[in-house]
């Protein structure tokens, strides 16, 4: 069969490389896709924003499945179009996808179904926020409804650090997505990324990850889209599993029924492991990014039967299977990033860390200029390796990462620091 994947990022190449595995597969269409994606795929000038073109080229295609692997097109309603089609798809409606395009919906839907997240109050004023924020003291979390690229999210120490991002969100400084604002407890403990796959009744547990989102080594500095991840993360052992599933997942897939919008897609909970056990920090309806590079590389089953069987609402009852094999993913990015991105230099040595045992790596902002590679966005490439171990696996990313020649771009240089000290323990 033939099948679109939506998307050009790192998660898409990872995703076109699992795709492109399958025994279903006949032709893989990847829009608009990088350098990475063109090598199992083809690459192809389609806008995901314009959902008369998408359902066009499926028709004319004859596309089995559309696979959609960034969260705008969700959010824009791109899997209702098509839907409406009658062309199957994998990715929430527009109505599920509130889960992660509203923050207020999701802390909403947490209180009303009793799913364990942090106390927090909506605000549409900015004077009852600080009031509010006055009494709670810090530190206390301040976040902009909406989408924001991950930077409307201000983790403030201080009451004056807290007053100032609630003064900048209703000033308009995070853009549309500022005119709410949600403020909520700090949750103390060690942070995971938990996905599940979907398919409107049944969700199914699929890995774990650990995603490492400030800019700096040590966790310092700004926030990013993700500096690395590694998988599995043994921080979440089998019992908080089970809890997960049982005190937020499946609650989640109850009350998306209840309101008429069944989810379908992969739940995506960054989760917090407190003392009181795990809670919710936020929704995400997509794959994350660099998660998908180290969790899909692990996966034994066939990703395009289990993405088909989710879309279909008719996901088997035994979850994934998963090698136990540890996979590290270190981000490289242009330098500046994450403010702006010094794009265009030249990257070499590629096809040499490539050739290294057990390493994969996938493209996110690369362009290809007459065979040169070049330097096209924030997050540049991403290198993964598999090795019995977490610390096996983060030597080989470093070596691989080392064997690339590219002055203008820079990465962390401690990714799975907390699995390695427990390895090591
Ligand atoms: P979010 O965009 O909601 O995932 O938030 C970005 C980051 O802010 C998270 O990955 C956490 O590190 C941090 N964060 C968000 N909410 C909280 C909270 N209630 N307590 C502590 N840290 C938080
Ligand atoms: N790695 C974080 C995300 O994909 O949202």
């Amino acid at each position: 069969m033939n099948i679109l994947l939506i998307g050009s990022g790192g998660r898409e190449h990872a995703m076109a490389n699992a795709l492109a595995k399958s025994h279903l597969l006949t032709r893989l269409y990847v829009a608009p896709g990088n350098p990475g994606t063109e090598r199992v795929a083809e690459n192809v000038d389609l806008d995901a924003g314009d959902h008369g073109a998408v359902v066009r080229f499926c028709r004319e295609m004859g596309i089995a499945l559309v696979v959609v692997g960034p969260e705008q097109p969700l959010i824009g309603g791109l899997v209702d179009a098509l839907e409406r089609a009658q062309i199957l798809a994998f990715g929430p409606t527009q109505a599920a996808a509130q889960l992660e395009g509203s923050k207020g919906f999701t802390k909403d839907l947490c209180r009303d179904y009793g799913i364990p997240t942090a106390a927090y109050e909506r605000f549409c004023d900015k004077d009852k926020a600080l009031a509010w924020l006055r009494e709670k003291g810090a530190p206390i979390v301040v976040k902009a409804d909406g989408l924001a690229a991950g930077k409307g999210v201000v983790v403030a120490a201080t009451l004056e650090e807290a007053e100032r991002a609630v003064e900048a969100m209703f000033a308009g400084l995070f853009g549309g997505s500022g005119a709410e604002v949600v403020i909520e407890e700090f949750l103390e403990g060690e942070e995971a990324s938990f996905f599940a796959i979907c398919d409107g009744t049944r969700a199914v547990p699929f890995a774990t990850a650990q995603d490492h989102k400030r800019v700096g080594d040590g966790d310092t500095g700004p926030n990013t889209g993700g500096m690395g991840a590694y998988s599995p993360a043994s921080v979440v052992t089998p019992q908080i599993e089970a809890r997960v599933m049982a005190e937020i997942i499946e609650p989640t897939m109850r009350a998306m029924r209840e309101k008429g919008a069944p989810f379908k897609g992969v739940l995506y909970a960054g989760l917090m492991l407190t003392a009181d056990g795990p809670k919710l920090i936020e929704y995400n309806n997509r794959f994350g990014d660099p998660e998908a590079q180290v969790i899909l590389p692990r996966l034994a089953d066939d990703l395009l039967e289990i993405l088909l069987a989710a879309s279909r609402g008719a996901l088997p009852e035994a979850p994934p299977r998963f090698s136990n094999d540890g996979a590290l993913t270190v981000v490289l990015c242009a330098k500046g990033y994450p403010g702006t991105p010094m794009t265009g230099s030249e990257i070499r040595g590629v096809a040499g860390a490539e050739a290294m045992a057990g390493v994969i790596v996938t493209h996110a902002g690369t362009r290809d200029e007459g065979g040169r590679l070049l330097a096209a966005g924030g997050r540049v490439l991403n290198v993964t390796a598999l090795a019995g171990s977490v610390a096996e696996a983060q030597a080989r990313a470093y070596a691989a990462v080392d064997a690339i020649d590219w002055t203008g771009g820079f990465c962390r240089r401690d990714i799975g620091w907390r699995e390695i000290a427990r390895e090591r323990r």
